[in-house]
């Protein structure tokens, strides 16, 4: 196999050089770097298919990436160098934007704040919405099936898609554009390849699905004494907003004292930092007025009841933007702070707050003086209960003590009947933990799927369940 060769099936920009390609090698977290005999840049669907067809002539293992934002290391090869690069960062054009419709179509490297921006542009809201909006891709979106913070009234990325433009592992380009709401025509293809992470195609591009502009948004920042007032507001909030509540997202105390320490420049809307906190967002569709009066009423009735300490609602769109920033920027602040063990987990809502007493309890039994840096996405049940080393310690011990805190945490999410994937992925962090709990059935499915679609195996080797190499462990199977 020669670059030549490859040079001979793809005019447009291929990178070779150590320093060209370094960015593309090493994850958005600097846990995994790996090596590729080149970056390949296309800027054009066809030229995707073509490169994708050289490597399975050539039994090339492809590794897609969007903005290489991922949380779990599937965007990035291993250390064989044999796999290729394919970078979709330059195949970018919004195709069509259908306001009577509610879709647009864009291409697979299109950013997520582009396609947002693009939609405003035309009175409409794209409101798939996440901290790293401005570096990750659509097409890295749809195949992590990403979450963010307005799936409690929008969906994961799943739910805004309505079709898909794929190039398949064998190199041909399927159009699955379809921009219908209704269509029963045999098994959901489009479905497959939604947080695929890139195993069994790659997509170039995808129709989504527009909603309204919110013609207001009002937000709220409450400090509620345990998370289990901060379900009893959750409830309360559903029954007196509906619809129209769009963020109920979470920060218990570790999170905030780490925010302060790292973050010291960051304002916050209250004196009291030392309980959880959560931050409300409703997206009214009459005007502001209402929508504030609206949160005043379950504010009160909240204080009253004794499920909230203290409370502010953002006076303004700059205050809004203060209390999100607060919020948006733990993942920072966690990269800042060092050694971390994340996870990712799901658990029914209304078993959240109970999860995380009795994980919290379980993990300091055994660890005296680790942090749980425990927040996200309340409203979903979907928790980033990531655990931090004690106050002054540099956490040496953490890459050994991995693996035992995952069991533990993992474990209860599986007494729980949660996922140990909420919205991230499995790429290589959560694959053996994911086979863990699947049972044999679930594990053969996944296999079949990606044996029928990638039987040469080359769609991001490695990554997800699909060629996953062995029976899962016993005593995890349910
Ligand atoms: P990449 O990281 O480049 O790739 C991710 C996976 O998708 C890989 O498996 C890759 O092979 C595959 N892939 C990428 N493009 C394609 C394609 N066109 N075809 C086939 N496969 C492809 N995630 C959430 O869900 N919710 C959050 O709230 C959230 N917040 C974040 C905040 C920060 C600060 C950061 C850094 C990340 C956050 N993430 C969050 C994780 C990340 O942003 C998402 O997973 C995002 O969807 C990844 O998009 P990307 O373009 O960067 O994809
Ligand atoms: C978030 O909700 O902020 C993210 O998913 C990122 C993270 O887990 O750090
Ligand atoms: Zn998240």
């Amino acid at each position: 196999m020669h670059l030549s060769d490859l040079r001979a099936c793809f005019s447009g920009r291929l990178l070779t050089g150590a320093e060209d390609t370094a960015a593309f090698l090493t994850d958005w977290r600097r846990r995994w770097s790996g090596r590729a005999i080149a970056v390949a840049q296309p800027d054009r669907a066809e030229d995707v298919a073509a490169l994708v067809r050289w490597c399975a002539a050539q039994g090339v293992p492809i590794v897609p990436q969007g903005g290489n934002t991922g949380m779990s290391g599937a965007s990035v090869p291993d250390a064989s160098g044999r796999a290729l690069l394919l970078s979709l960062a330059r195949l970018n054009r919004v195709r069509e934007v259908d306001p009577l419709n509610n879709t647009m179509t864009v291409e697979a490297g299109c950013l997520l704040h582009t396609v947002q921006e693009r939609a405003r542009e035309h009175g409409r809201l794209f409101p798939l919405s996440l901290a790293a909006e401005g570096s990750c891709t659509i097409g890295g979106n749809l195949s992590t099936n990403a979450g963010g913070v307005a799936v409690l009234r929008y969906g994961n990325a799943r739910e805004l898609c309505l079709g898909l433009e794929v190039v398949t592992a064998q190199g041909e380009l399927w159009d699955g554009l379809r921009a219908l709401r209704k269509d029963n025509t045999g098994y959901d293809l489009r479905d497959l390849f939604i947080g695929a992470e890139g195993t069994l195609g790659v997509i170039t591009a995808a129709t989504v699905k527009l909603h309204p502009l919110p013609a207001a948004r009002v937000t709220a920042w409450a400090a509620v004494p345990t998370l289990s007032h901060a379900m009893r507001l959750l409830e309360r909030a559903q029954n007196t907003l509906g619809a129209r509540l769009t963020a109920f997202e979470a920060l218990t105390p570790p999170c905030i004292e780490m925010l302060t320490e790292q973050l010291p420049q960051l304002r916050w809307p209250l004196a009291e930092r030392g309980t959880d906190a959560v931050l409300i967002e409703l997206s009214d569709p009459d005007d502001e007025a209402s929508g504030r009066a609206a949160l005043e009423g379950l504010l009160e009735h909240a204080f009253e009841a004794g499920w909230v300490s203290d409370a502010a609602i953002a006076a303004n769109l700059t205050q809004s933007r203060e209390f999100w920033s607060l919020r948006e920027h733990m993942t920072e602040a966690q990269q800042r702070a060092g050694k971390n063990i994340k996870h990712d987990i799901a658990v029914p809502i209304s078993r959240i707050a109970e999860f995380v007493e009795q994980t919290n309890a379980e993990i300091a039994r055994h660890y005296p003086g680790v942090r749980m840096i425990v927040f996200g996405h309340l409203g979903d049940g979907n928790l980033h209960y990531n655990v931090s080393p004690p106050k002054r310690s540099t956490g040496e011990d953490f890459p050994q003590i991995e693996s035992a805190i995952n069991r533990l945490v993992h474990d209860a999410v599986h007494a729980f009947h949660g996922s140990v994937s909420a919205e991230h992925g499995l790429g290589v962090l959560r694959r053996d933990e994911a086979a863990r709990y699947k049972s044999p059935v679930e594990l053969r499915l996944m296999r079949a799927i990606k044996h029928a679609l990638d039987p040469q195996n080359l769609m991001n080797p490695g990554k997800s369940l699909g060629d996953y190499p062995t029976e899962p462990a016993a005593e995890g199977a349910r």
